[in-house]
């Protein structure tokens, strides 16, 4: 059906610095990835979600925006991701790209010239500058990257950051700022981009003035909705484009507001990303996911990794398999060789539920969390900002290995900007093509599979011993997981599996699709 192509859609996150660097400065960039094009079409995904690429000093690798409308200069020009955007239409790869709508950079043009405007300026109305209250911030909002959300400018006022101090946030009730982000969305959908991913979705509408009124003053405020109602239309007068929301809301019944038929089209299933490798515990989130959205007609997502996470083999072969932000258990003890074997099964499941699915940049390698970084080169501005207690998602960002036997594993020329661990030679594209059940021609055999028979739809429950799930999807394949300890019977002619059946049974941590 024209229009409705991510509601089955397999979507692959490149994190541009890190995925191919085509000039040899240890950066990644569009040269790079329009090279490895060939290698994403061959893998089987329908679309790619870039993380910015814009002009950006970045302080939080690049979600601080100095310019909206232009790519930075480590990452290519305009015209080069206009080429992208050509080509890879051309390879049958729809392009999602990321737009920061809660904050910009302190770079940016609208920030330097509301510091210059003064106190009381129309400049400044475009931020939340307040003056100080009792030699202190105006208000006591802690910033999501650790320490005060406010910092001060050389005139004595104050500016609200609910991430890092370079990345002032927008007021939302500025028409200049609505304004312009519809002028964005335009911008970008006018050059062919077929969808966006809304950054901290749930964060825009604040009050620092505002009593405190018991709920979180600045997350999923009700006034929020609007806004994305004015997306929605801007976007609905371009042909089959898409809005991906970053919400992160412990409430499916709040989440799914953001799903209205006149707001977005998706959201990431962070729930789903977050859950312990349990069987009752998936099995709730996915009922929970499926009455969510099925009654406002959105399809689902499913999403294990992303690059803000923990990577799923590292956290499946831990003790706790779960996923907390505030908690990223860094330095847990984890088994690699279990880890991999869940996170093999984990993606057949993922892959075979109703709806869309992400992936992200090295899930396909297996590739685990760098835990060991040396602490001189971490970057994220987490490991700054929480007096160096968190190491922050440098781990999960470390540039792709693609080739040879010693880094910087085909990525590009010169020294990648993280290390990347010598004994990722086993894990490069090269390494993986030429082994048939390596974790990459799983993925790929699954993909090829999952455009036959799999995507958006519906799914029906199948009775099932302890500790598995079965369901069967509409055209009739069934996926099994066997998450208990023993052995288990399956029925039916097997498709696929994460891994080698024992004498006709599905091991534990092991997922198969049959017919
Ligand atoms: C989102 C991004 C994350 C970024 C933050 C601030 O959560 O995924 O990487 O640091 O927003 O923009």
């Amino acid at each position: 059906m024209p229009g409705t192509w991510w509601r089955g859609a397999v979507i692959y996150q490149v994190y541009p610095r890190s995925f191919a660097d085509g000039n040899g400065d240890g950066a990644g960039d569009l040269a790079g990835l329009r090279d490895r094009l060939p290698y994403l079409a061959r893998l089987g995904v329908d679309a790619l979600w870039l993380n910015p690429w814009y002009p950006s000093p970045m302080a939080d690798g690049g979600y601080d925006v100095a310019d909206y409308r232009d790519v930075a200069a480590v990452f290519g020009t305009l015209a080069e991701a206009e080429a992208l955007i050509g080509e890879a239409h051309a390879a049958g790869l729809r392009i999602i790209l990321d737009v920061v709508p809660n904050h910009s950079s302190h770079e940016s043009a609208w920030f330097r010239e509301a510091v210059a405007a003064g106190p009381g300026s129309p400049e400044r109305e475009r931020f939340w500058f307040r003056p100080g209250r009792d030699g202190g911030p105006p208000n006591d909002w802690q910033s999501i990257f650790g320490g005060p959300a406010w910092s001060r400018v050389p005139d004595g006022e104050w500016y609200l950051h609910l991430f890092a101090p370079e990345q002032p946030d927008f007021n939302w009730t500025s028409p200049d700022v609505v304004n312009d982000f519809h002028d964005v969305l335009r911008f970008w959908f006018e050059r062919g981009v077929d969808g966006i991913r809304i950054d901290s979705a749930a964060l825009l509408v604040k009050d620092p003035d505002a009593e405190p009124d018991g709920l979180d003053p600045f997350t999923d405020r009700d006034g929020v909705h609007e806004i994305y109602r004015g997306w929605r239309k801007v976007t609905d007068a371009y042909p089959d484009r898409m809005l991906v929301g970053e919400v992160w809301l412990p409430d499916q019944e709040r989440f799914a507001r953001y799903l209205r038929p006149d707001e977005m089209h998706t959201a990431f299933n962070f729930d789903f990303l977050n859950c312990a490798l349990e069987p009752e515990a998936l099995r709730k989130v996915i009922d929970t996911t499926l009455a969510t959205h099925i009654p406002l007609g959105a399809p689902p997502t499913w999403v294990l990794s992303n690059h803000d996470v923990v990577r799923p083999v590292t956290r499946y072969g831990r003790a706790g398999t779960s996923f907390d932000l505030q908690d990223r258990q860094h330095g847990a003890p984890t088994d690699r060789v279990l880890g991999l074997r869940r996170a093999r099964a984990a993606a057949l499941l993922a892959m075979a539920l109703p709806g869309a699915v992400y992936i992200y940049q090295g899930e396909e390698l297996g590739l685990p969390e760098v835990e060991d970084l040396p602490d001189d080169l971490r970057q994220d501005p987490i490991w700054a900002r929480s007096g160096h207690t968190d190491p922050g998602r440098d781990g999960c960002r470390v540039p792709f290995p693609w080739s040879g036997d010693e880094p910087p594993f085909g990525f590009g020329g010169g020294d990648p900007w993280l290390p990347q661990p010598p004994d990722w030679k086993t894990l490069t594209v090269e390494a993986q093509d030429a082994d048939p059940g390596s974790m990459l021609n799983l993925y790929r055999d699954a993909l090829a599979l999952r455009r036959e028979h799999l995507g958006d739809g519906s799914l029906t429950w199948l009775p099932s011993a302890d500790g598995v799930l079965a369901f069967r999807r509409d055209s009739g394949l069934t996926c099994v997981i066997n998450l208990g300890a023993e052995p288990v019977p399956v029925t039916g002619e097997v498709l696929l599996a994460s891994g080698p059946l024992q004498d006709g049974l599905l091991p534990p941590d092991t997922a198969a699709w049959l017919r």
